[in-house]
This record gives structure tokens, C-alpha cells and sequence, in this order.
């Protein structure tokens, strides 16, 4: 039989063709609860259905936990349920800044076997199987050994929970900023962790993320040598919103640290 990353990456590929060739993506833009911070467009919906209706022909038993359906947690507990964004980074999707990925995770009794995050603007395909390493189209990657003094720190700014999250995350920003080389906010989560794990930047944090914006990413970190904590440091419940807080094993302690003197949370 096909080893089961051969059959899903080439469908992820493909998916990703729905997003380099989407146009006119604003005329097809509609606002979640009326937030205009959280948006879908009909290609989200699109390359959604394309993965759940191309995975279930090779997987007929799947379940699935996708951004834009209704989902049930206990699915994450069968043989195999996929854990999907299907456009992580929709208001850069929607601005055209071309910095936005498909997340796919397998889960099998709740823990995550495969993960998947691909760039289709770069065509960068991040992938893990358990206990089999990480890679970036194919070949292996690993998280950085850069220092404190040394690092790129990558955040996210919970815009769907600005008044609730927005003061913490820019504080915790903040206080990283003074100690670390400099600070981005690229604006897809998934990606900037799958970066992480590809050692491009060193730390990442958001305070609070839904599932299909980490799954995937917890496991690439974990393949590439990372770590990658909930806020008590320990494994992340893939159940829920959880804050996500991930890092090469160099800066974990110090940037742990920075994270307990700093927040709230
Ligand atoms: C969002 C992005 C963003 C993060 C938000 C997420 P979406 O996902 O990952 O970087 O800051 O918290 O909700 O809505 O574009 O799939
Ligand atoms: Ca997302
Ligand atoms: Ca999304």
C-alpha cells in the first residue's frame, strides 16, 4: 500500500491551486458574526469540500474537523479524523498578500499522526509523519539554534478577540522585542509555526488559536526538534481554543519565562 503522505500531499497540492488562481477574492467575501476581522470567501468553502470529498475516497471511514463545518471533538478520538484549515490566513488571502497555507492534521485516537501545512504562492509543502521527522518538500528540516539575543520572534494578534486578547498579546510582543533580534506578525498561524519548525524564526505565540490552526503545526515543531506548549507548558488539548506558545529548544526556557512575567492568562 501507499504510504499515507504520498497519497494525501499531492491533494493538498492540488487544493492549492484553488487559491493561486482565485480572483476577484473580495467580491466573494463574507464577514463571520459580523466581525470584520474574520472573514470566509467562497475559496475556503472550495478548497474545504475539495479535501474532505478527495481524502474520503481514499479514506471512506474518515471524520473530519474543518474551520468552515460543524464539528464534534470526540471525532479527534476515531481511527482517523482530519483536522483542517482550509485557507489559514484569510484576511492576507483576501488583501492578496500572498502569505496564507492549507493546514491538514490526521488524528487517530486523538493524537496526530500526519501533519501538513502547504504555501501554494512559494509551492513549500511542510510535512510529518510520527516518529518519522519533518520535512520541506521532501527534505528534512529542523527548528534553529539561534539564542535569545539572535532571534526572529513570529505572533499572532487574536484579531477575532482584540478587546479580550489584543493588549496581553502586543504586551508579551513587547517584552520579547526588548531581548530578541526583532518581532513579525506574518498573519497566518499555521504558517508561521510550520516556519518555526523549518527554522526560519525561533519563537512563536498566540493567545489563543482554534485546533485546525495548530494541529498540524504541533506536530511539525515536535518532528523538527521544537517545542510547542499550551500556557502551563504542557502538551496542548487539540479538544479546543488553546493559547499556543512553541520555540527551539535554545530559547524555550528564557522565552517561557519572559511569557510567566509578562501575561495573564
Ligand atoms: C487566523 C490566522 C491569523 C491568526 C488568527 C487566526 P484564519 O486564521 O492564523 O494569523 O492571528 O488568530 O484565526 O482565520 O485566517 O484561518
Ligand atoms: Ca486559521
Ligand atoms: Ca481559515
Amino acid at each position: 500500500m501507499n504510504k499515507i503522505e504520498n497519497l494525501l500531499l499531492p491533494l493538498i497540492r492540488e487544493a492549492g491551486k484553488i487559491m493561486t488562481g482565485a480572483r476577484e477574492i473580495e467580491d466573494t467575501v463574507s464577514e463571520k458574526g459580523g466581525d470584520s476581522a474574520n472573514m470566509v470567501t467562497v475559496y475556503d468553502v472550495a478548497v474545504q469540500n475539495f479535501l474532505m470529498q478527495e481524502i474520503s475516497k481514499i479514506i471512506p471511514d474518515a471524520f473530519f474537523f474543518a474551520e468552515e463545518k460543524e464539528n464534534n471533538a470526540e471525532d479527534l478520538m476515531r481511527d482517523h479524523c482530519f483536522v483542517i484549515d482550509p485557507i489559514d490566513g484569510t484576511t492576507n488571502f483576501v488583501h492578496d498578500y500572498r502569505y496564507s497555507c492549507i493546514s491538514v492534521a490526521m488524528f487517530s485516537k486523538g493524537d496526530v499522526k500526519f501533519a501538513a501545512v502547504y504555501d501554494p504562492y512559494a509551492d513549500e509543502m511542510f510535512s510529518a509523519v510520527k516518529g518519522g521527522g519533518a520535512f520541506l518538500n521532501g527534505e528534512p528540516m529542523k527548528v534553529s539554534d539561534r539564542d535569545m539575543a539572535h532571534s526572529i520572534v513570529a505572533f499572532g494578534t487574536c484579531p477575532h478577540m482584540k478587546k479580550k486578547m489584543g493588549e496581553q498579546s502586543f504586551r508579551l510582543a513587547y517584552a520579547l522585542y526588548s531581548e530578541c533580534s526583532d518581532v513579525r506578525r506574518p498573519g497566518a498561524a499555521a504558517l508561521d509555526i510550520a516556519h518555526l519548525a523549518a527554522g526560519r524564526n525561533d519563537i512563536f505565540f498566540e493567545l489563543l488559536l482554534s485546533p485546525w490552526d495548530f494541529a498540524a503545526g504541533s506536530l511539525l515543531v515536535k518532528e523538527a526538534g521544537g517545542i510547542i506548549t499550551n500556557s502551563g507548558g504542557e502538551k496542548i488539548d487539540f479538544s479546543a481554543p488553546s493559547p499556543v506558545f512553541a520555540a527551539n529548544p535554545k530559547v524555550w526556557s528564557r522565552f517561557f519565562e519572559i511569557v510567566k512575567n509578562t501575561i495573564d492568562i
